[in-house]
């Protein structure tokens, strides 16, 4: 099925072609209307077109509207300069109501070519993942999702952060003051503390800072004793990592962490120093962007010959574009990376890489009643959170369903708390602070995903019910649009797909949500004022149909956020 604007577009600048045959076509662009009392969509292609056709944008309308005013399509009609209304024909709507979740939408229209690489997460390794890489896991996921969801090829990239000056701190403070069993138990949680410990040291012994240094520099150089420990380091780090993001349902295609570039990053720097934009300044060698860019020197190589952040990505870049054809690059982060990426993202255009280039940040998450802190530990405060999420939302399942079996409490309980979690902050427009808090995220009423998912339960329980006494559910059952609540629900079920593209346009799963939470009321709105298992025959099965329309784009709208649908709740 073709999105709803397109096919609209289509179909309405077929026919303003046989009334203008010169009519610049490219200007036809058809939007929903802000305001249902000026129909459903509109355009304003007269105003636009006035000049290639030399003619009033009201003369336009006025002979589009009076020519074509009745279609299939619906009605069309003027309003202020030159606006064209469409209302929608109830035949219509119901006829294209009828395909969701039938035909797949057309999306010729998207530049699919190539591969949209997506760095997400990118956690450091021995260090706390703080709050920003939950939301960097959660936002590059959905993005991911979204753009896999549109038929791009997705290549989801952890950019660990595994090299670098923590490593030989790390290992210094791992020979003196390891505590085997809580490592045992827990390696991030206490590699944290021993890295903590030895900044605390650090302050009074300035001879552990030179004994670090020298320990990094033997690990750079392949010294067997210490490359073995920092793989050690990794692979364990990884391991809870990846319980975290098995259990967040988030999944990567590759993990090239920093030290995946580390041989790389000679040959860049030489690029650098070829193409005259990296210079030797006081021993170190750096990138000096001119003056109107605003942008800081970029470091890419210190007087000690260490490489830096800015010299990993890159190389990274640089890899990227030798092993995808890419569609673009995509980066999330929190927002304080802003200065780094614009440097990045300058570099390479100085270079003439052209690839289309996005840094997806986003604001702080602060969490109410301390439930996250800066403190060390946050990896497991992370599952912390996630079981607090699920034990609240376990609650309120038990009261709401007591018949459940066991296990699909636990079940449903699972996909709530996390659910809500997600929710929290996909709903958000990211580039703002957002809070969080518990009442609002689990509450089953509002815009949350509990409310969505309970949206979804309890329109599969009318299809069982209607099942259950011997209606089951027809699978080409004609949708008759009759009343106002049927056709605010109908209207707004088409618009999924351009919500759907905006949100990846704009890397904002919020629009998504946005969507969801409306087609939730508009549903609610419908189901109170148009009961479904109390009709019979062609009523209740158009009725049914809706309703099925609806909990279908419910769960594949919160699928696009990592979020599943529970079939009861
Ligand atoms: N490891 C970095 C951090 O925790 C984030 C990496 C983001 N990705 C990148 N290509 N720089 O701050």
């Amino acid at each position: 099925m073709k999105i709803i604007e397109k096919q609209l577009e289509d179909r309405q600048g077929a026919k303003i072609r046989e009334l203008f045959p010169a009519a610049p076509l490219d200007k036809l662009f058809v939007t929903r209307t802000g305001d249902e009392q000026f129909g459903d969509y509109q355009t304003n292609f007269a105003m636009a077109a006035a000049k290639d056709l030399a003619m009033k944008p009201m003369d336009i309308a006025k002979r589009i509207v009076s020519e074509q005013g009745r279609s299939d399509l619906g009605e069309l009609s003027l309003a202020g300069p030159g606006f064209i209304n469409l209302t929608l024909s109830n035949d219509f709507l119901g006829a294209e109501v009828a395909k969701i979740g039938r035909e797949p939408y057309d999306l010729s229209f998207l530049d699919r070519a190539g591969s949209v690489v997506i760095d997400y997460s990118s956690p450091n390794i021995a260090k706390p993942m703080h709050i920003g890489h939950l939301r960097s896991t959660v936002l590059g996921d959905s993005i991911a999702r979204i753009y896999r969801y549109l038929g791009y090829t997705v290549v989801g990239d952890n950019h660990l952060g595994d090299w670098g000056t923590q490593f030989g701190k790390l290992i210094v403070a791992y020979r003196r003051w390891l505590d085997r069993a809580a490592y045992e138990k827990s390696a991030i949680e206490e590699l944290e503390r021993i890295y903590v410990l030895f900044s605390q040291a650090a302050e009074s012994d300035k001879s552990l800072e030179e004994e670090a240094r020298a320990e990094l520099k033997k690990l750079q150089d392949g010294d067997p004793e210490n490359r073995e420990l920092w793989q050690e380091f990794i692979k364990l780090s990884l391991a809870e990592y990846n319980r975290i993001y098995e259990r967040m349902g988030v999944k990567f295609d590759t993990y090239h962490g920093e030290s995946f570039f580390h041989d790389r990053m000679p040959a860049m720097l030489d690029l650098l120093i070829e193409k005259g934009l990296a210079k030797e300044s006081e021993g170190a060698l750096v990138v000096f962007f001119d003056e109107k860019e605003k942008l800081h020197p970029c470091i890419v190589r210190k007087g000690d010959g260490a490489f830096l952040y800015a010299t990993s990505d890159l190389a990274c870049l640089q890899f990227k574009r030798e092993t995808y054809t890419l569609n673009r690059a995509v980066y999330v982060t929190d927002e304080r990376q802003q200065p780094h990426f614009k440097q990045i993202f300058r570099i390479a255009r100085l270079l003439g890489w052209q690839e289309r280039l996005d840094h997806v940040w986003f604001g702080i998450m602060r969490f109410g009643d301390g439930t996250f802190s800066s403190r060390a530990g946050n990896v497991i405060k992370l599952d912390e959170l996630l079981n607090e999420s699920v034990r609240r939302a376990r609650i309120v399942i038990e009261e709401k369903n007591p018949e459940l079996p066991e296990e699909e409490k636990a079940a449903v309980a699972e996909m709530v708390g996390l659910g809500a979690v997600k929710y929290a902050d996909l709903s958000q427009n990211r580039i703002s602070a957002v809070s969080f808090e518990w009442d609002k995220a689990l509450s089953f009423d509002g815009n949350t995903a509990p409310y969505l998912q309970y949206t979804h339960a309890r329109i599969r329980s009318i299809a069982r019910k209607a099942a259950e006494t011997g209606r089951p559910a027809e699978p080409d059952a004609k949708i008759a649009i009759t009343g106002p609540t049927e056709r605010r629900l109908a209207v707004h079920l088409l618009g999924f797909g351009t919500a759907v593209q905006k949100a990846a346009e704009n890397y904002r799963p919020n629009l998504i949500a946005d969507y969801l939470f409306e087609l939730g009321q508009r549903f609610n709105t419908f189901y109170n004022a148009s009961p479904v298992l109390k009709e019979e025959g062609t009523v209740m099965q158009s009725r049914l149909a809706l309703c099925l329309r609806t909990a279908h784009v419910v769960k594949e709208g919160l699928s696009l956020l990592g979020i599943g649908a529970p079939e009861r709740m």
